[in-house]
């Protein structure tokens, strides 16, 4: 499924040929999701191609300079931009994803829009972060949970990768009972963060038993199969 989900996200960040989009993208889906103005005026029209997320964290992350944040799964990297201009963190941010290309062209375009403006950008798996223990204050989930198949390892690798009391902020679908087959059969249907959706009380369990404290809890309903929800996560 790893396999599938990576090979889905590289069509689509590609030429997008062959993969599906969702039909809301973009400024109209940042504006929607409640992002910072500021954000959404001045993110260049090439990371909104790339802009693929589940909610708006950044109202939960508000790193101190010194700290330093991990975005895994960043894709374009818009949320880290949002930290960056309208959080006016200087501090280290580490964009990470499993897909090269949106790395390489999401550093591109920021490098040319915003000169001076520093980010980290790794190609790494979340089932084997390459960091070391307690590197990060601040982790950011958007659209990643749902899409991997070994959640526990994602779960105890980001509990391992933050420092005590550290924060994990992320958003994805929930699932609000069993789905129906036809997710199963729909191969792309993991990749649009449905398939791999956890329950509310399964996420819960999963980041309670990887050591983590619940802090917020944002749900809003999708459609009659999913909640999209943001939650907020303090190592223990
Ligand atoms: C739904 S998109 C969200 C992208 C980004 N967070 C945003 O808000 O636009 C999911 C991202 O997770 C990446 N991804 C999927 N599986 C991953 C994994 N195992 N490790 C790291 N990144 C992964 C995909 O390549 C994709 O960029």
């Amino acid at each position: 499924m790893k396999n599938h989900t990576k090979k889905y996200f590289e069509r689509l960040y590609g030429e997008g040929q062959g993969a599906r989009r969702p039909a809301i993208g973009g400024k109209a889906l940042a504006t929607d999701l409640g992002y910072p103005r500021q954000v959404v005026e001045a993110v260049p029209g090439a990371l909104w191609e790339d802009f693929l997320p589940c909610g708006d964290v950044f109202p939960y992350v508000r790193p101190r300079d010194g700290d330093r944040v991990l975005n895994l799964g960043s894709g374009a990297g818009v949320d880290s931009l949002a930290l960056r201009l309208a959080g006016g963190f200087r501090g280290g941010i580490v964009n990470a994803d499993i897909v090269f290309s949106v790395l390489e062209k999401a550093s591109r375009t920021v490098r040319q829009a915003f000169p001076g403006l520093r980010f980290d950008w790794i190609c790494a798996d979340g089932e084997e972060l390459p960091f070391a223990p307690g590197a990060f204050r601040w982790v950011i989930v958007n659209g990643v949970l749902s899409l991997c198949p070994d959640k526990e390892k994602l779960a105890s690798g980001l509990g391992r990768v933050l420092e005590e009391g550290g924060i994990l902020a992320g958003a994805d679908l929930c699932r609000k009972g069993p789905l129906p087959d036809y997710f199963r059969e729909e191969p792309d249907a993991w990749a649009w963060c449905m398939t791999g959706a956890l329950s509310r009380a399964e996420l819960e369990s999963l980041f309670h038993t990887a050591g983590f404290r619940g802090l917020e809890w944002i749900s809003e309903p999708m459609d009659e199969f999913f909640d999209r929800v943001v939650f907020v996560y303090r190592k223990r």
